[in-house]
């Protein structure tokens, strides 16, 4: 259905948490990704040796990371859709992106805004976060065809 106001504010309001703290977030956020994908410390250059809190990168990933994701929700609201950066297609197909490894971000990434966000998450705050990271996802993959 459509992605409504209150929908983008629940994505807004966790994004600020989020990027609150930044540091501890993305720590949370890429020991998820490696869990579930120990491949990804070659994809990423900041995770060669583990992951490294000190390390500025990883955040700095992070936060543009779940940023696109924060846009796609705007975009939805605003415009009913989603679109994807060029730069954004050719830089997953460099990275050889596949359809599973999508799948293990958005999971980490829901897992990671349920941390960040506390006793404040609910079912349909990850609902819009999920809707907006599957249209972000897809946009993505639209670009890298
Ligand atoms: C780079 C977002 C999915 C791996 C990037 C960049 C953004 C981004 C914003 C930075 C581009 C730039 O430098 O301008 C996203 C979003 C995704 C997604 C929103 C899902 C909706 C994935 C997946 C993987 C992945 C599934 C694979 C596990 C990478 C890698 C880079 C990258 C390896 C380059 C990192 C570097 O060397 O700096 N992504 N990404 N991304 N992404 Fe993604």
């Amino acid at each position: 259905g459509a992605f409504t106001e209150q929908q983008e504010e629940l994505v807004n309001s966790s994004w600020e948490a989020f990027k609150g703290n930044l540091s501890q977030n993305s720590v949370t956020f890429f020991k998820l990704v490696l869990e579930k994908e120990p491949g990804a410390k070659d994809l990423f250059s900041f995770l060669a040796n583990g992951v490294d809190p000190n390390n500025p990168k990883m955040a700095a990933h992070a936060e543009k990371l779940f940023g696109t994701v924060r846009d796609a929700a705007v975009q939805l609201k605003t415009k009913g859709e989603v679109v994807a950066e060029a730069k954004l297609g050719s830089v997953h197909i460099e990275k050889k992106v596949t359809d599973p490894q999508f799948a293990v971000i958005k999971e980490a990434l829901l897992k990671t805004i349920k941390e960040a966000v506390g006793d404040k998450w609910n079912q349909e705050l990850n609902d819009a976060w999920e809707q907006a990271y599957n249209a972000m996802a897809a946009a993505i993959k639209k670009a890298m065809a």
